[in-house]
């Protein structure tokens, strides 16, 4: 059987790492694309890294071409008072989808939240649906997974409060 590619954003980071893991276990070529290509790769150069060029399109495609998958994590966590916002992610994210569809990607599985809701009034929910509603308009093969938290050992929130109450 033929090596296939899969992508994942976010390789070097939290769910991105095991997401990458797993693919390589089963035998894929794993790329990542991240804003932190310079990060220590846990996967000793074995996974190729590229910025994510949402600046760039054209080299958006091209990091995206040839992909069977692309496993979406990217987010951004809090509002930070410049670039950083939930409403650049989603600007950001709807690049993505649309570069992944001009690559020929045959398939994005794309983490959400649960109940996401446009009407919310917390920009991280409403920002999640907007981007659900992209993905199911753009016309690509999707799935999408609505998590509520993800538990590991690098988590902040669940590892933290289990020392607390110990
Ligand atoms: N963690 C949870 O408990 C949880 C619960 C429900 C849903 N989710 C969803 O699951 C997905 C992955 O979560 P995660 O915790 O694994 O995320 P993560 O590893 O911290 O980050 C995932 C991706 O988003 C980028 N990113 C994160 N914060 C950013 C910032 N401030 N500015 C720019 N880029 C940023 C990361 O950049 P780099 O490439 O530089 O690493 C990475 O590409 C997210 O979509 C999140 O909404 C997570």
């Amino acid at each position: 059987m033929d090596q296939q590619l899969h992508v994942v954003t976010g390789a070097f980071g939290y769910s991105g790492k095991y997401i990458a893991k797993q693919l390589q276990d089963e035998g894929h070529r794993v790329r990542t694309l991240t804003n932190s290509v310079n990060r220590s790769n846990p996967f000793g150069g074995q996974v190729e890294a590229h910025p994510f060029n949402f600046d760039n399109p054209n080299r958006l495609v091209e990091s995206l071409r040839g992909a069977t998958v692309l496993y979406n994590t990217y987010w951004v966590r809090f509002n930070y008072k410049r670039d950083f916002q939930h409403s650049a992610a989603v600007e950001n994210t709807k690049k993505l989808f649309d570069a992944a569809k001009r690559a020929g990607v045959e398939r994005v599985v794309h983490v959400s939240i649960t109940n996401p809701s446009e009407d919310s009034p917390l920009e991280y929910f409403s920002g999640k649906a907007k981007l659900e509603n992209a993905l199911i308009e753009s016309g690509l093969s999707f799935a999408i997974l609505r998590p509520t938290v993800i538990f590991g050992d690098e988590d902040v929130l669940i590892n933290k409060n289990a020392t607390q109450s110990c």
